[in-house]
């Protein structure tokens, strides 16, 4: 009863964002992400280059985004609380690609040790919960999930944007407020974590991590806005997480 009330909160929490403007937030990051040195082609080769001839892949968190070329591969299951049913008919004849939902809280609906990588590309801010423990935990069940899905050699490929120090302790002390105008303006509950904690998260998961900065495009996007980079109080990092 306790899990099945934690499953429908995490949906609830991404629901009117992801579930009702899920092809509006897409052309808005591909949008913001293009050009040949911008940040979709970066975070695309950054994948690529981890992932090998005939690896069988699952990209949590989706979106209806791929970023990755999925012809090298045996299978890319694309899961997501939601499924972009546009996207998804556009690979419909596509034989090594499917879409399926999926909760990366609980991911039992796929066998354990059967993947060589997971991705998890701008996911792990949106499964926040009310209090900042709540985060923390489901952040943790998060990792945890995916490392129990990739086989013994695998990988957890991670894209995150990571928030400077300062804007870190902001969140903490306004975390209260900060949720509730979240909440109130349709975002969900949002959490992004500095370098530093995230990293700890990492530590404390017994996940050793190699870390690569990733060269951040012209604009970011924050609370549905385009903002100039210099402006923006986080940057973007790769995650490659090895199988504990
Ligand atoms: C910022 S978008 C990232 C989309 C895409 N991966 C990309 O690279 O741009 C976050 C996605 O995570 C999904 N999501 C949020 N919480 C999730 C959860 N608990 N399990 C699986 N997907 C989740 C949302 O529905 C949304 O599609």
């Amino acid at each position: 009863m306790h899990v099945k009330k934690e499953r429908v909160e995490i949906i609830m929490n991404n629901f009117y964002f992801f579930k009702d403007k899920n092809d509006e937030y897409r052309n808005n990051i591909l949008n913001i992400q293009a050009g040949r040195e911008g940040l979709f082609n970066t975070i695309f080769d950054l994948i690529n280059t981890n992932l090998n001839e005939g690896d069988t892949v699952l990209d949590i968190g989706n979106g209806g985004i791929i970023r990755c070329n999925y012809k090298k591969l045996h299978r890319l299951i694309c899961a997501d609380l939601f499924i972009n049913e546009n996207v998804a008919n556009k690979y419909l004849y596509i034989e090594n690609v499917s879409f399926e939902t999926a909760n990366i809280l609980d991911l039992n609906k796929f066998e354990d040790n059967s993947f060589d990588t997971v991705i998890a590309c701008g996911v792990l801010h949106h499964i926040a919960g009310k209090s900042k423990n709540k985060t923390k935990e489901n952040v943790i069940t998060a990792l945890l999930e995916c490392n129990r899905k990739i086989k013994p050699n695998g990988k957890i490929l991670i894209v995150e944007d990571m928030v400077y120090k300062w804007f870190e302790m902001f969140e903490i002390i306004f975390y209260p407020i900060i949720q509730t105008i979240c909440k109130t303006l349709g975002f969900g509950y949002i959490y992004q974590y500095s370098l530093q904690s995230f990293s700890r998260l990492l530590e404390y998961c017994k996940l050793k991590t190699d870390i690569i900065p990733i060269r951040p495009g012209e604009y970011g996007w924050f609370m549905n806005l385009k903002i100039p980079i210099v402006l923006m109080p986080s940057r973007p990092f790769f995650f490659i997480v090895r199988k504990k």
